[in-house]
């Protein structure tokens, strides 16, 4: 058995200290995940598949295929399948939701009405599999602006195809609805065997897109947004790459209008486009 196992090791591609900075250059241009120096391994296991189902032999033909082959553009998206990490759950970070809801909401809504406006526009820029857009329609819901004649206009994007497929089936596990209460799993899902379905009333407002965020040419599909949340993202990103992204998002962003990075994200020191404001322990960037 491990004379076996030996035998097998010994047929596997090794990615090379030289071939791994290669690589990970040429991906951190493309869309901005960053494999730091001690992330070798984990760049080199999350390849090893596409590795071996394109027949190749080494990680240097692997990025060959990406720079040359006329399949490049098809094996970009597999890739970016491979190496994005896609953890996240409905109503994640809910201290950082509540500043939403009660803390930013209830003035646009004001601000809006005054201009006359009915119509709220989030993005939520890099959604996974489509916890976070769906739980922003819901607490829209909550707040009962779609019954108030509101136009509920909520994007989900992220570069990930994979993810975007399973967010367009609507279907989610035990583990993606832990913190959300009975009261909102009994009025907004469906329970279908061992899966939560979301409702088309509430998925009706929510649309995807496969924007890569470093990419300006993508992130100007999204336009005149009042709130953009772009969680749990920047951490994958190098310095330069964070300053591209939230220019690029800044741009998305309506007059007044404002972005929640994650719990644990800051823009100190990346970019003076946004104000800062602390509201409850969270920190609200807001468009100058
Ligand atoms: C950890 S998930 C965060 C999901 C959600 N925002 C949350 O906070 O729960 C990060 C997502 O960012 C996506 N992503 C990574 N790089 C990206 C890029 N350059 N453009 C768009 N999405 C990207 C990944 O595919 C992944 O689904």
């Amino acid at each position: 058995m491990d004379a076996l196992k030996l035998n097998m090791n010994a047929n596997k591609p090794v990615l090379t200290a030289e071939t791994f900075v290669k690589l990970r250059d040429f991906i951190d241009t493309k869309c901005g995940i960053h494999f730091a120096d001690n992330k070798k391994y984990l760049l080199e296991k999350r390849l090893l598949k596409r590795i071996e189902q394109k027949n190749l032999k080494t990680y240097e033909d692997y990025l060959c295929y990406l720079t040359y082959d006329k399949g490049k553009d098809v094996e970009m998206r597999l890739l970016y399948n491979s190496i994005s990490t896609n953890e996240t759950s409905f109503f994640r970070d809910p201290v950082q939701l509540d500043v939403f809801r009660r803390g930013v909401l209830p003035a646009m809504i004001e601000a809006k009405k005054a201009r006359g406006e009915k119509s709220f526009r989030i993005w939520s820029a890099a959604s996974s599999t489509g916890e976070e857009p769906l739980t922003l329609a819901m607490i829209l819901m909550e707040e009962g602006l779609h019954t108030l004649g509101w136009t509920i206009d909520i994007i989900g994007s992220d570069i990930s195809e994979g993810v975007l497929s399973m967010a367009a089936k609507g279907e989610y596990e035990n583990y993606a609805v832990r913190n959300t209460s009975q009261t909102i799993l009994q009025k907004y899902f469906t329970k279908i065997g061992n899966l939560y379905k979301i409702k088309p009333e509430v998925s009706k407002f929510v649309k995807y897109k496969n924007i890569n965020l470093l990419n300006a040419t993508d992130t100007r599909m999204v336009r005149q947004r009042d709130i953009v949340f772009c969680r749990n993202v920047l951490i994958y990103f190098t310095d330069a790459t964070k300053k591209k992204v939230v220019n690029n998002i800044y741009d998305s962003l309506a007059p007044g209008g404002c972005l929640f990075v994650g719990f644990s994200e800051s823009l100190h020191n990346i970019t003076r486009l946004y104000k800062p404001v602390s509201i409850k322990n969270s920190v609200v960037y807001n468009k100058m």
